[in-house]
C-alpha cells in the first residue's frame, strides 16, 4: 500500500483511514468523528491513495473552488465512466444543469408534493395494522423511486428493477458490480427511453435532455444521455432513502425528539434542518487540477481529494456539541446537498419528499421503535445508507 504515497506527500500526514472501513465501530458518525481527532488534511493509502478534508470549512472552500478542484472523478475509488454532469467542469456542466433546472425548481416540484403525499399515505396504509415495518424496503426505497419515475414518466412495473441498479451504483464499491449496474442503465435507457422519446417526445426529462443543446449548439450523444439517466438515478434514489432512514432511526431511539415533534407539527421544519445537519451522508471527491498549495501544503495536478460531509456537519470546530440533536440550535449550515456549481439539483425535491414523509409518518405512527432483539444495519459508502431498520408500534 505504500507505493500509493506519492513522494511530494509527508510522512505526518499520512493516515491509515478507509471510509467505507468501519473496523468494528457501529455507529456511522462515530467513525467519521473520529477523523477529528487526527491531523485536519491528511492523506491515506487506500482506494488508490487520496487526501482527505476533515474540516467544514476546508470541505466547503474546496467544493466552492471548481477551478481549483475539479469535478472529473466525483468519487472515491472513480467510477468506471465519465459521468455526465456531475462529472464536468466548466460550461459543459453549466449547459448539462441548465436543462435540469425547469424539473427541480420550487414551482415544478410543488406539483410533485401531492403525489409524495398521497403516496405516504398509501404506503403507511399498507402496513399499519401489522404494527411493524422494515422501513428501508417497506417505505424509504419506495417514496422516492416512485416520484422519479413519475418525473421521468418511466412506466411503474419498472420501479423494482430501477431500484435494485441503483442500490448497486450507490452502495457497491466493487467495481464490478458497479459495472454491470451501469450497464443495466444504458441498456434500459438506450433500449427503452431513447428511442420511445425520439418517437414521440413528451414534457419529461428525458425528452427535454435529448432535446436540448449543449457545447456551442450540439446534442448530448447517446452515451452522454445513457450517463445522464445513470447520474439521476444514482443521486436522487438511495441519498432520499437512506437520509430517511437515518431521520427515522434516531427518532425510534429517542422519543423525547420524537413527542417534540408529535406534539408540536410546526418544529417539523427546523428538525429537518437539525437533521439535515447532523446526517449528512455524501462522501464526494474532487480532483487537483493544477500544482498548488492548500493549508500550507504541496498538493500535485491529479491528486485526488475525499470530502466526507459525513464529517461536515459534526464538526466540533463549527459546531458546539456537534453530535447532539438540537432543533433550537441556530448555526445548522449543512454540506448535505454540497456547495458550489454543483450544488445538488435535486436538494429541493429531496426536502420537499423528507418533509412530507415526516408529517405523514409522525401523524399516523407517532410511536414507534427498534423491533426488540433486533438490530439496524448502517453502513458508510460514497453515499452513507441505512440498509435495514425493523420498526414496531402500538396497534389499537
Ligand atoms: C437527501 C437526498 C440527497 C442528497 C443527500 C444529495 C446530495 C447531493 C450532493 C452532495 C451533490 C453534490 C455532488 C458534488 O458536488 O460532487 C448532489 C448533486 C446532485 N444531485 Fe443530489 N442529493 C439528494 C437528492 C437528490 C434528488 C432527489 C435528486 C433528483 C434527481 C438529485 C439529483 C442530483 C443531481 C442531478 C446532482 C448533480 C448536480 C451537478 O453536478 O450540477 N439529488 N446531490
Amino acid at each position: 500500500m505504500t507505493s500509493n504515497i506519492p513522494s511530494h506527500v509527508p510522512v505526518e500526514l499520512v493516515r491509515d483511514f478507509d471510509f467505507v472501513d468501519m473496523r468494528g465501530e457501529t455507529d456511522v458518525y462515530e467513525h467519521f468523528r473520529r477523523l477529528h481527532d487526527g491531523p485536519e488534511f491528511f492523506f491515506t493509502p487506500h482506494h488508490g491513495g487520496h487526501w482527505v478534508a476533515t474540516r467544514f470549512a476546508d470541505m466547503e472552500a474546496i467544493l466552492a473552488n471548481p477551478a481549483a478542484f475539479s469535478s472529473k472523478h466525483q468519487t472515491v475509488p472513480p467510477m468506471p465512466i465519465r459521468l455526465t454532469l456531475i462529472e464536468w467542469d466548466g460550461q459543459m456542466h453549466a449547459d448539462a444543469r441548465a436543462v435540469l433546472a425547469p424539473y427541480f425548481s420550487p414551482k415544478a416540484v410543488g406539483g410533485l408534493e401531492d403525489t409524495a403525499r398521497t403516496l405516504t399515505t398509501s404506503l403507511i396504509d399498507g402496513f399499519i395494522d401489522k404494527g411493524e415495518c422494515e422501513f428501508v424496503q417497506d417505505f424509504a426505497f419506495k417514496m422516492p423511486i416512485t416520484i422519479m419515475m413519475r418525473l421521468m414518466d418511466l412506466p411503474p412495473e419498472d420501479t423494482p428493477y430501477l431500484l435494485q441498479i441503483s442500490e448497486d451504483i450507490v452502495r457497491s464499491v466493487d467495481p464490478t458490480v458497479q459495472q454491470a449496474a451501469f450497464q443495466r442503465v444504458a441498456e434500459y435507457v438506450a433500449n427503452q427511453v431513447i428511442p420511445s422519446r425520439r418517437a414521440n417526445p413528451g414534457a419529461d426529462l428525458f425528452s427535454a435532455i435529448l432535446g436540448a443543446k449543449i457545447d456551442n449548439g450540439r446534442h448530448f450523444t447517446d452515451p452522454e444521455v445513457i450517463s445522464f439517466g445513470s447520474v439521476l438515478f444514482a443521486a436522487g434514489l438511495d441519498t432520499v432513502s437512506s437520509t430517511m432512514g437515518f431521520i427515522a432511526k434516531f427518532l425510534a431511539e429517542n422519543p423525547q425528539h420524537r413527542r417534540q415533534l408529535v406534539a408540536d407539527p410546526e418544529l417539523i421544519g427546523s428538525a429537518l434542518e437539525e437533521f439535515q445537519r447532523r446526517f449528512s451522508l455524501a462522501n464526494i471527491a474532487r480532483v487537483v487540477v493544477d500544482d498548488m498549495e492548500f493549508k500550507g501544503i504541496q498538493l500535485r495536478k491529479e491528486d485526488r481529494i475525499l470530502i466526507p460531509t459525513s464529517a461536515a456537519g459534526i464538526d466540533n470546530q463549527r459546531f458546539s456539541d456537534p453530535m447532539e440533536v438540537d432543533f433550537a440550535r441556530k448555526d445548522k449550515k449543512t454540506l448535505l446537498f454540497g456547495r458550489g456549481p454543483h450544488m445538488c439539483a435535486g436538494n429541493f425535491l429531496a426536502r420537499t419528499e423528507m418533509r412530507v414523509f415526516l408529517q405523514e409518518w409522525l401523524s399516523r405512527i407517532p410511536e414507534f421503535a427498534i423491533k426488540p432483539g433486533e438490530t439496524p444495519i448502517v453502513a458508510p459508502g460514497k453515499a452513507n445508507c441505512v440498509r435495514y431498520l425493523p420498526l414496531v408500534w402500538p396497534t389499537h
